[in-house]
């Protein structure tokens, strides 16, 4: 047996994330709903803290949330004149986080910036993406857009796990057999890998199963079975290193509305069955075989995921 350096096999046991950063990928922030004109919003996520705010469009606003003065918590701040203000000694802080107001008079230091994340609102989430520009589009559910289907979108709250391990479920097709116990599962031909995201498609005479994973986080689907649609979204995004909060999105055709009490106890029940197993997972990339081939890409997808980490001001 080679020589293995503690370098590689802390790579190969967890693959890249924390030092570098988190993947460049969209994240949610919050839900849509809980983010009204006027309010802001501090959240512990991306390994540091961010806080959301709309500003005078409705459009949201994601920043960090420390204070390049003292690093006072923004997020316990205020909105006025449409500048974030510190709770501390009142510096403002514009929509693209420049410093625009220190109240003694002061000159205002160059460096007094808070990094502002690319945002997007879709399916009921506000989005944040994790570099200085978006180098993708918010992901989709495949299939369907806001305005032909009827959906609802939830937090899902903490869970101990890292994000790309639970979306490792989506291209694990054995699991769908052996935990879900759900029969008629095949596998696809081949995994259309493209600008941040994974893309398959299996079809056959009674079902059809249209998934994309997009960054690490968020693995998206549309089923078609016994002739009926269902489309769901699971997305996370980190807070530190094994520790992530989760949003769903769950939907079926706007005339086939009565449907989405189906579609959401599926998509409890598929959420049950993992739980435990994501929770208590000690995760390596393990002795995979012919069978665990799609899994395998995943993982190289991800280890090659580029990671960027926001200035903290
Ligand atoms: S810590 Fe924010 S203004 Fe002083
Ligand atoms: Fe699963």
């Amino acid at each position: 047996m080679g020589v293995v350096s503690s370098k590689t096999s802390l790579a190969k046991a967890r693959l890249p994330e924390a030092a570098a950063g988190y993947h460049r990928a969209w994240y949610p922030v919050c839900l849509s709903r809980d983010l009204p004109a006027g309010k802001i919003v501090g959240r512990d996520l991306l390994g540091s803290r961010l806080v959301a705010y709309r500003d005078a469009a409705g459009k949201p606003v994601v920043q960090t949330a420390w204070c390049p003065h003292l690093g006072a918590d923004l997020s316990l701040g205020q909105l006025v004149d449409g500048h974030l203000r510190c709770p501390y000694h009142h510096w403002s802080f514009d929509t693209e986080g420049r410093c625009a107001r220190i109240p003694t008079g002061d000159r205002i230091p160059s460096a007094a910036r808070i990094f502002t994340y690319p945002t997007e609102e879709a399916w009921g989430l506000v989005w944040a993406f994790n570099g200085e520009q978006a180098d993708t589009a918010v992901p989709r559910l495949p299939g369907a857009d806001e305005g032909t289907i009827a959906f609802e979108t939830d937090d899902r709250g903490e869970r101990p796990w890292d994000t790309w391990i639970a979306i490792s479920n989506g291209v694990d097709f054995q699991h769908l057999r052996t935990l879900h116990g759900i029969p008629e599962v095949s596998l696809p031909e081949h995994l259309e890998v493209n600008a941040g995201g994974i893309e398959f498609r299996i079809e056959g005479p009674y079902h059809l199963q249209h998934g994309r994973i997009s960054g690490t986080n968020v693995f998206a689907q549309h089923l078609r079975m016994g002739g009926r649609d269902m489309f769901m979204l699971f997305a996370g995004t980190p807070i530190a290193p094994g520790r992530s909060t989760g949003f769903r999105v769950i939907g079926v055709p706007k005339d086939k509305a009565e449907g989405l009490a189906d579609v959401r106890a599926i998509a409890d029940r598929l959420g049950e069955e993992d739980a435990p197993v994501l929770k208590s997972i000690r995760f390596r990339r393990g002795l995979l075989t012919a069978s665990d081939r799609h899994l395998a890409r995943y993982f190289k997808y991800v280890e090659e995921f580029p990671c960027f980490a926001a200035p903290e001001g």
